[in-house]
């Protein structure tokens, strides 16, 4: 990262990659982290965005999905990341199975530089799993090269890339970046957003097929309140009077971690930590704060996502020349 922003100083421009799994319809709050700080990246650095659609390996990963239906959950998840605000002008999305074939001739170069072995040691498969999660990594690895977009870079295959991700995705990309310098490419930089908590509490995972545990981008203000009040775990104490007394635990409490992420008030958040942490502000009030930090963003979303047409897809989806800098 620091190496980027050197680069990036000295005039030398530098392309971003993301991407998502399209395994459900549901959006939640976790999902779109990483798509919003990489708009907010787009945005300050007027970088161009590829955004991966993996609909091959959700197929491959989940035996109830067939390819079809995984290809169109790529395409209506893509509505949800293009309402975070990205520049159609900078941005193209691709579903591997539509753009396979140009990134084949990298793919081709990274797989013959990874042996099962490493496989296995990256990613734990065993010898029962299918040949194609075997294959897959280096179809995820691949974009992380400027060889795969020609009608971006036209042809330079040497454009730095950073990568915006969710920690779970570090395993390929320590494998790209182990496999870059060999092909004489540049490691991709990567940027990591921390763990996402399920409501229950910060060890917890949301998940998109359980109600209980996620806020969905498509909730109304009532469902969140709702969740909020129901679910959202409390690191605060068991009475009024405990809680005067010892204060809060912002380490385990979820409404404190949500506001970390979503609320971009410093100063504000700040305070909260602290009259919490005291034990002046009561779990109510605090997830009070998250909610009214909350409800007007996702109503934000919804509006941006209701005016995002399939043609607006197709045009983001369209393999066709980007200026990039
Ligand atoms: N494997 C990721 C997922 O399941 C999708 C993905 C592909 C991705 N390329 C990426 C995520 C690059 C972050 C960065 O969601």
């Amino acid at each position: 990262m620091e190496h980027i922003l050197d680069m990036y100083e000295k005039g030398e421009p530098f392309y971003l990659y993301t991407g998502r799994g399209p395994s459900s319809d549901s959006l939640h709050l976790g999902h779109l982290v990483p798509f919003q700080f990489t708009q907010w990246l787009q945005r300050v650095f007027n970088a161009p965005l590829v955004i991966q659609l993996t609909d091959d390996e959700k197929f491959y990963w989940k035996r109830y999905l067939t390819l079809q239906e995984a290809s169109r959950l790529g395409f209506e998840n893509s509505k949800d990341i293009i309402a975070c605000g990205f520049d159609v002008s900078k941005t193209f999305i691709f579903r591997d199975t539509d753009y396979i074939q140009h990134l084949y001739p990298t793919v081709n170069k990274i797989a013959r530089v990874v042996t099962c072995n490493k496989a296995v040691g990256t990613f734990g498969f065993s010898d029962s799993d299918h040949i194609g999660k075997y294959g897959f990594p280096a179809i995820q690895a691949a974009p992380a090269f400027s060889s795969c977009f020609p009608q971006i870079f036209a042809g330079r295959e040497d454009v730095q890339c950073l990568i915006p991700c969710a920690i779970d995705q570090d395993p390929y990309f320590r494998m790209t970046r182990d496999i870059a310098p060999t092909l004489g490419w540049k490691k991709p930089a990567l940027i990591h957003s921390r763990f996402f908590p399920a409501l229950q509490g910060p060890k917890t995972k949301m998940s998109a097929s359980s109600a209980e545990s996620a806020i969905y981008v498509t909730d109304t203000p009532e469902q969140i309140a709702h969740k909020i009040k129901t679910y959202a775990f409390s690191g605060g104490q068991e009475t009024k009077e405990l809680h005067e007394e010892l204060g809060g635990n912002c380490d385990m409490d979820v409404s404190y971690q949500y506001l970390t992420f979503f609320l971009h008030d410093d100063a504000k958040l700040e305070w909260i930590r602290q009259e919490y942490t005291a034990g002046r502000m009561m779990t109510s009030q605090i997830k009070q704060h998250l909610i009214d930090t909350i409800v007007p963003m996702v109503l934000d979303f919804q509006k941006s996502r209701a005016r995002v047409t399939d043609d607006i897809v197709e045009s983001f989806m369209a393999v066709r020349e980007i200026k990039p800098f």
